[in-house]
């Protein structure tokens, strides 16, 4: 019952309309074809920013581009299309390696299923695009932000990394992951535990259960990152829940409330993806390691983040993850030891 009136909150909260002008900037966006990524492409760059949409359909893409630029006036090499399909770990490694330099990067793509599928990689796809995708590209683009920040072409704003949550992560079964010996992703990745839990028609379970890990991972990617001079981070990152929205996120599933909910209290993809232009050009340094819902860094669950047993829960699934991602990136592994590790 308190998700439906944390729902109803995020309805009724007005979010603030992007106003900072972030001129010269390049951000990237995930997934930004549609739905919340293609706001946020509109608000980036009418705010001034370059805009890349990273997009695994070349064709949604530059139809996507032809529809800000005409919306927006914009001369043509303002947004950017680059091909990044996160179902493949072979395609991030080729994108994170040509994309260049960047001062905001939000990994948005993300899906939710409940039908079993497993990738090319052998991953079931809900946990290779919201999980292991987004934490290889998240941790290969750090370097590249890294870059930006000590680079000569440095705007003189700290970059930073958005990684898309949501509010759908409390349903996660948390007490049930502490429980797991071994790899964690490795056995989240079998059929039998797919559907686990008890059924609910309101929360996908499986969904929930990536939204959470990524929470974890953006808090130990925070981790990583080395402090400047003046002991701030060099690059920020933060993780960000645009709240219910109406968008086509939930497609592959037929949730009889769904429906209802969304009528009664979904937001605009248009004020959702408000979160991410926050996340990116306002949140700022406070925000580094921290979870901002409705524009607001907000404080987690104790139970969830804080105790003994969910700090352990948050870096074993950074270890595990990171096990499995050093075997497709090896020199994961050695950049991994030489950044610093500060904890949140
Ligand atoms: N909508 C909500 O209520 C809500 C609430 C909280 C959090 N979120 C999060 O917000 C993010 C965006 O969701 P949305 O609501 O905007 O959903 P959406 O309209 O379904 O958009 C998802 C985007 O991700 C892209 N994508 C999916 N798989 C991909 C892959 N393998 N490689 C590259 N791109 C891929 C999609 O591309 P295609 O068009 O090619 O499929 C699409 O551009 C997700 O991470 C979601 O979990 C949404």
């Amino acid at each position: 019952m308190s998700a439906i009136f944390q729902k109803a909150y995020a309805f009724f909260s007005s979010l603030p309309i992007p106003r900072t002008r972030i001129d010269g900037w390049r951000v990237l966006i995930t997934g930004a074809n549609t739905g919340l990524g293609f706001e946020a492409a509109k608000h980036f760059a009418r705010q001034g920013a370059s805009v890349i949409l990273a997009c695994r359909s070349r064709d949604k893409a530059l139809n996507a581009k032809a529809q800000i630029d005409a919306l927006l006036g914009l001369a043509p090499g303002i947004v950017q299309v680059s091909i990044v399909d996160m179902e493949s770990f072979d395609s991030i490694r080729d994108f994170a390696s040509s994309v260049g330099p960047l001062d905001g990067i939000v990994l948005n793509a993300g899906i939710a299923s409940g039908i079993w599928n497993v990738t090319g990689d052998g991953w079931e796809r809900t946990l290779q695009v919201n999980v292991l995708g987004t934490a290889l590209l998240g941790r290969l683009l750090l370097s590249r932000a890294l870059e930006r920040r000590e680079g000569a072409a440095s705007t003189g704003t700290i970059p930073t990394i958005s990684i898309v949550s949501s509010h759908m992560y409390q349903f996660a079964e948390f007490e049930r992951y502490i429980k797991i010996e071994g790899n964690i992703v490795k056995a989240l990745n079998d059929e039998n535990s797919f559907g686990m839990g008890e059924s609910d028609l309101m929360t996908p379970r499986r969904y929930s259960m990536t939204k959470l890990l990524a929470i974890y991972i953006a808090r130990e990617l925070a981790a990583l990152v080395p402090k400047a001079s003046d002991g701030n981070p060099m690059v920020i990152v933060n993780c960000v829940a645009p709240g219910f929205c109406h968008s086509d996120l939930m497609r592959e599933f037929n949730l009889p409330l769904l429906g209802l909910s969304k009528t009664l209290f979904a937001r605009s993809t248009e004020t959702g993806a408000r979160t991410y232009f926050h996340s990116i050009a306002d949140a700022g340094l406070a925000s580094h390691g921290k979870y901002i819902d409705n524009c607001k860094i907000e404080s987690l669950p104790p139970k969830i983040f804080k105790t003994k047993e969910a700090k352990e829960l948050q870096k074993k699934v950074w270890d595990d993850v990171m096990e499995v991602l050093e075997d497709v990136a090896p020199e994961l592994k050695q950049e991994n030891a030489d950044l610093g590790s500060t904890k949140i």
